[in-house]
């Protein structure tokens, strides 16, 4: 395209006749029609340039609709093929820059070729004639059509004025090219639909779009108003209803005739008397039933009083299951569920045959005791199955509110009976297997203790007639058969401990969950995921590695959910067509399933070190080991500790630091090093609470390997309480401690004297790989876990890895098995 150097001034294109050359502005987001008037806004720095070049009284200019590119800086490929000629009427400056313009549109021209891009567009323009059309019948009932349908559009959409109306009836006369590009200028059709009006030259074809497009919107407009209209009509229905409603009761009532709110009320009497409740609460339900007869349904005491009514009606106030005392089939289905567990199963046996001869359940509560995951609720769940009665879990971890257990009164809004009477609903009968779950986490707030309803819960001599605030008639819970756990005991307030019969779940071994896991886990994890037993086999290895790479637990919880994942990713393969005929998930394929292990054998990786000892701890989670660290510091004798601690741990540092600074010459710790220093003990974990004098012998070690500047064996864990006078005294736990210094890959543990008796319970498969020593005096343990001084001070009382582990191998080689 022609660029000129020098662009033009206006004056020298403009001819008399048909100025074939115009400035051009591009029209955005309008449209302008011949016989059209177009209010403008001109900012854009292009447009302002044009207009404040062009002369006063040159007002002609071509207004071309610009289809796309950018707004600042359209390319003329951006301008549509044809636009109008236009007069600018009025041009208003609003500021320097910008201006206000009014555009009368003229007639349709084509762009024949751009002359001028910069600074403004200027085109060499042809001039599209208008069609002389003949007044034909046809031509006059287009437009009358035409006119009629715009009519019926100004009526059903307010977003045309009456006033567009008139003008197009004025111009009738014009003619259709006239008439059709006024109603053009007026329907609010998409840019789009609009400059392909203009681009209709002929008339008659422009009528017949416009004819359509108009009925097309006036479908639409009508459509929303219909829908107006029903929304409209729905509500003066229900209106409507309500006052028929009401004139049908008042008729009624005349004739003497049942409603039917009266029948509703019949049924409720009828269930009401139906219930096994003592006379004098039906005396109250009946009168409630009476108040909701005189309700209306819409009223707010309405609902209140027929959900009260309801719930009532909800409970299981009679209905039993057969009980079914069969103690040999009892066994089969604790044995078939739960693999191991002998004490347990052979305590609940015991308990079950008692019941058998007793007929009733006026014993002790049975709570099962243990760490997460050994299968407490489980085994619930199967003694359930044993005696043929339902099961059903309430769970009251965490309630800090009585009305959680008793109910919140009825006059409250949203008020329901409490979590026991709703186990009741759930499972429909009055003499279900409840188990209280968690009953070591309940809490207790400003609004009453839900310990003390779940003692009278469990008070046999009180609980055939419990009341739920909500429910107000007294029910018998005598026939319940409750079973609760807990993952320890010492939260479990004393009243409520004393009512049970503790039984305890320990952690299970290796080689337990090993069979657990085959037995039990696997094939139900199969099961859910639609898997054959044929299609996937674990090995042995395979499920050992995911016990020590992958969990680090008392239970099995865990390690159910990893089999669980692998099991999920094998059904995917299978169900995607991919399938072998056989997976076999081996050691070495967990990490393609499981991902990089989350348990690593550190121990492997670490080396004694000055400072860091290595206790066994027992927590709710079982038994754990538990780094106990010190450093030193320069300052004058005082110790902190942290990592919240209860008061007895606390008591065991200060006399494991005095018992320490007694022994300083025999550990051959000069006495300053006491008085010119801090020590800091810190229990790691430091969120979770830790109490208990169980972790003597471990600090005392610590202090004397800071003070001493002698490593603590890496491999060495140790529990047992101090005296102050060097004295070990025994402690709780030891099974689950020693298992969880197995778990840990421990090599030595070193506990009380006292406690030699307790190594029994031990399972012989998890003391196989231990050496145990049994200590009586803080020194014994010393002897055992700081290396020796002799091997610190070689190379000037530097500490030698190398040295260490040779003296370390003879020592070990030399002990016996179990001392
Ligand atoms: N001895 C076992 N034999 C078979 N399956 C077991 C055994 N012990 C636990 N499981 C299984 O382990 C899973 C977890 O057990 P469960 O939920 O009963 O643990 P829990 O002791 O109630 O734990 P929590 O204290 O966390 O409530 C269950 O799927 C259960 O069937
Ligand atoms: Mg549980």
């Amino acid at each position: 395209m022609a660029q000129p150097k020098n662009p033009k001034s206006p004056s020298e294109w403009i001819d008399d006749e048909f100025p074939s050359r115009l400035p051009i502005i591009p029209l955005v987001s309008s449209v302008l029609f011949p016989g059209g008037v177009l209010s403008l806004q001109v900012g854009i720095d292009r447009n302002v340039r044009l207009l404040k070049s062009i002369p006063d009284e040159q007002n002609l200019i071509a207004a071309f609709c610009q289809k796309s590119g950018d707004k600042e800086n359209p390319r003329p490929e951006d301008l549509s093929q044809i636009g109008v000629l236009a007069a600018i009427v009025q041009r208003l400056p609003l500021s320097s820059d910008r201006y206000q313009i009014f555009l009368q549109g003229r007639h349709r021209v084509e762009m024949v070729q751009m002359l001028q891009n910069e600074p403004y567009f200027i085109g060499q323009l042809r001039e599209i004639a208008p069609k002389p059309i003949p007044k034909t019948l046809k031509v006059d009932n287009l437009m009358n059509k035409a006119l009629s349908l715009f009519e019926k559009l100004v009526e059903s959409d307010s977003k045309y004025s009456n006033e567009l109306l008139n003008i197009l009836k004025m111009n009738m006369a014009e003619g259709p090219d006239t008439f059709a590009d006024l109603l053009s200028s007026f329907v609010n059709f998409p840019l789009e639909e609009k400059q392909m009006l203009l681009e209709t030259v002929h008339p008659i074809e422009r009528l017949e779009s416009l004819v359509d497009w108009i009925q097309r919107d006036l479908g639409k407009a009508t459509f929303d108003k219909e829908l107006q209209r029903q929304i409209q009509s729905s509500i003066d229905r229900r209106e409507r209803e309500n006052y028929l409603r009401e004139q049908l009761r008042v008729i009624q009532d005349e004739l003497g005739e049942p409603n039917a709110a009266d029948r509703e009320a019949d049924t409720y009497r009828d269930r009401v008397e139906a219930l096994p409740v003592a006379d004098d609460h039906k005396q109250t339900l009946r009168r409630e039933v009476n108040r909701l007869s005189q309700l209306s349904a819409s009223s707010s005491d309405y609902s209140v009083i027929k959900g009260h009514l309801d719930t009532i009606f909800q409970i299981p106030w009679g209905e039993k299951t057969e009980d079914r005392l069969d103690l040999v089939k009892a066994e089969e289905i604790l044995d078939e569920r739960h693999h191991g567990l002998e004490k347990v199963k052979e305590r609940v046996l015991e308990f079950l045959a008692v019941l058998k001869l007793k007929g009733d359940l006026k014993g002790p509560i049975l709570c099962f005791v243990g760490p997460p995951g050994v299968g407490k609720t489980s085994l619930g769940a199967a003694i359930a199955d044993a005696l043929g009665r339902k099961f059903v879990r309430m769970a009251v971890g965490g309630v800090t509110d009585e009305s959680e257990i008793r109910g919140h009164r009825k006059t409250y809004i949203g008020a329901m009976p409490g979590k026991l009477i709703q186990s009741y609903i759930q499972v429909g009968v009055n003499n279900p297997l409840i188990m209280i779950d968690e009953i070591d986490k309940i809490g207790k707030d400003f609004r009453g203790d839900p310990a003390s309803a779940l003692l009278e819960v469990l008070d046999p001599k009180q609980n055939h007639a419990f009341v739920d605030r909500y429910v107000e008639i007294p029910y018998d819970l005598s026939h319940t058969l409750f079973i609760a756990t807990a993952n320890m005991l010492d939260t479990i307030p004393s009243p409520l401990r004393d009512r049970m019969e503790v039984i305890r779940l320990s952690g299970y071994t290796e080689n337990e969950k090993v069979a657990i896991a085959t037995k039990h886990l696997i094939p139900e994890l199969l099961e859910n995921h639609g898997l054959d037993p044929d299609q996937i086999k674990f090995t042995d290895e395979a499920i050992l590695g995911a016990i020590r790479d992958y969990t680090a637990e008392s239970g099995v919880r865990n390690l159910e959910r990893k089999l669980a994942t692998v099991a999920r990713k094998v059904a995917r393969k299978v169900a995607s067509g991919t399938s072998e005929a056989q997976y076999k998930v081996d050691a070495s394929d967990l990490e393609a399933y499981l991902g990089l292990p989350s348990y690593e054998h550190e121990f492997a990786e670490r080396h004694p070190e000055i400072g860091v000892t290595t206790g066994l701890a027992w927590t709710q989670y079982g038994g754990e080991i538990m780094f106990i660290e010190a450093t030193r510091m320069n300052g004058s004798g005082r110790t902190t500790v942290t990592g919240q601690l209860g008061d007895v741990m606390r008591e065991s540092v200060t006399a494991a630091y005095s018992y320490v600074r007694s022994k300083a010459a025999d550990l051959e710790i000069d006495d300053k090093m006491f008085a010119e220093h801090d020590i800091h003990i810190h229990f790691p974990a430091g969120a979770i609470p830790k109490d208990g004098p169980s972790a003597g012998v471990a600090i005392a070690t610590c202090i004397a390997s800071v003070m001493g500047e002698r490593p603590v064996r890496h491999d060495v864990a140790m529990t047992g309480e101090i005296t102050l006078r060097g004295k070990v005294l025994s402690v709780g736990g030891i099974k689950e401690k020693v298992m969880a210094a197995q778990r840990a890959n421990i090599k030595t543990v070193l506990l009380p004297e006292g406690n030699r008796k307790d190594l029994t319970e031990v399972p012989d498969d998890v003391k196989k790989g231990l050496n145990f020593f049994f200590v009586e005096r803080v020194e014994d343990v010393w002897k055992e876990s700081l290396i020796p001084l002799y091997v610190v001070r070689t190379r000037d009382r530097k500490y030698d890895e190398a040295e260490y582990r040779k003296e370390h191998q003879k020592t070990d080689r030399e002990r016996p098995e179990v001392r």
